[in-house]
């Protein structure tokens, strides 16, 4: 056992393991116009009817919110079909990761996640005291089968994204499936559909069938994405009783916020709005994905509101170069170094004028790398 510092307070040593992590940047300095294209957030916003309940939450922010978010839980229930009591809400589905962790995780559990799986999930391990392991993917997609030949007696909770980001690929539902009855029924699957409502493929279902009809199987969701919330941090857990019994438990007594809750709903009463968005989204993916590779640029196919761009090995028309770029003349992408993909940036699908201006801007990037 190592010494122990008495000097100071030191914290456990799997809290200082953790990479903190890094937010997509916001800032293009000198840039005459930014467009922020680094977040996976819709360039539509909320819908007018959530801008209202939020100011309107202004008359009364000395009073505590409804700890349990009922009204809410009941909008969402409404929405999806679902049984309230089976839902909890967050500040954030990252709350919602970050507690499930905390729940089922601890000092010798595994926590199983994909390559290149979102960051949050190494965090969430590692913060309950368990450690993270990862799994191969192939093609920049989830697999079961590298997945189950990562489980082992240890593990305890498998996150899977789904779609995922930063990749953009899904795992269709039948694979889900497959994965969910290969998992030992004490092993909890985390489906996280930050992304479903963007989604128009046959075969891809969020996991609400799964979530309703296993005793460990639990699915996220965010009003971040394509409600535009991402600045009010509002998320929802669906899954049995005992799971989502044990999240209430640990959470903050007030997790969620009175402006949020009457916000979140308000956006659900607002369909014509994420129409609106899946609309804008089906039209610019597929244009920003047949452009770029115009340009000779790769990207991996997406399902979601963004899009993986992986750069030509050659230096002078790297991923380093291109955002050193691209931010010069105001497109602020993701970088995803962290994510183990160092030659790629991440684009999020943005206005028109957006769209457009990037695909200029990386035109003048690729020919001038090149001339
Ligand atoms: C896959 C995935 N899950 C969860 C989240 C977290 O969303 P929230 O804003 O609800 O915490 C994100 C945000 O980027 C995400 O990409």
């Amino acid at each position: 056992m190592s010494a122990m510092n008495l000097s100071r307070p030191t914290p456990r040593a799997s809290v200082m393991a953790i990479a903190a992590y890094v937010p997509g940047k916001s800032a293009a300095p000198g840039a005459a116009k930014v467009f922020k294209l680094s977040s996976n957030e819709t360039p539509l916003g909320p819908s007018p009817l959530a801008i209202e309940a939020f100011r309107a939450n202004a008359d009364h922010l000395a009073i505590y919110p409804d700890g349990s978010a009922s009204a809410l839980r009941v909008a969402i229930g409404k929405r999806y079909g679902l049984d309230p009591a089976r839902i909890i809400c967050g500040n954030g589905s990252d709350d919602l990761l970050g507690l499930i962790g905390h729940a089922y995780l601890g000092p010798g559990d595994e926590g199983l996640y994909t390559q290149h799986g979102f960051l949050e999930y190494p965090i969430v391990i590692r913060a309950a005291g368990a450690e993270p392991v990862v799994a191969p993917e192939k093609d920049f997609a989830a697999d079961v089968d590298q997945l189950l030949a990562k489980v082992t007696a240890r593990t305890k909770v498998v996150f899977l994204a789904n779609p995922n980001n930063p990749t953009g690929t899904y795992l269709p539902f039948a694979e889900v499936k497959r994965l969910h009855a290969a998992l030992a029924p004490h092993i909890l699957l985390v489906i996280d559909a930050a992304y479903a409502e963007y989604v128009s493929r046959n075969d891809y279902a969020a996991g609400i069938e799964l979530a309703a009809e296993s005793e460990n199987v639990v699915m996220t969701r965010t009003f971040s994405k394509i409600y535009g919330l991402a600045n009010l941090r509002l998320g929802w857990a669906y899954g049995p009783a005992s799971v989502i019994d044990a999240i209430n438990r640990i959470r903050g007594p007030f997790n969620v916020n009175g402006a949020a809750i009457e916000a979140g709903v308000a956006a659900l009463g607002d369909s014509a709005h994420v129409d609106k968005a899946v609309a804008h989204n089906d039209q610019w993916l597929p244009w920003l994905t047949k452009e770029i590779e115009r340009l000779g640029i790769k990207g991996t196919p997406s399902v979601g509101n963004f899009l993986l761009l992986h750069f030509p090995k050659d230096e002078t028309l790297s991923a380093k170069a291109a955002d050193a770029y691209l931010t010069s003349r105001g497109f602020v992408l993701r970088a995803v170094g962290a994510y183990g993909l160092p030659n790629c940036l991440r684009l999020t699908i943005g206005t028109e004028e957006a769209n457009r201006g990037l695909i200029v801007a990386l035109a003048d990037f690729m020919g001038r790398a090149r001339g």
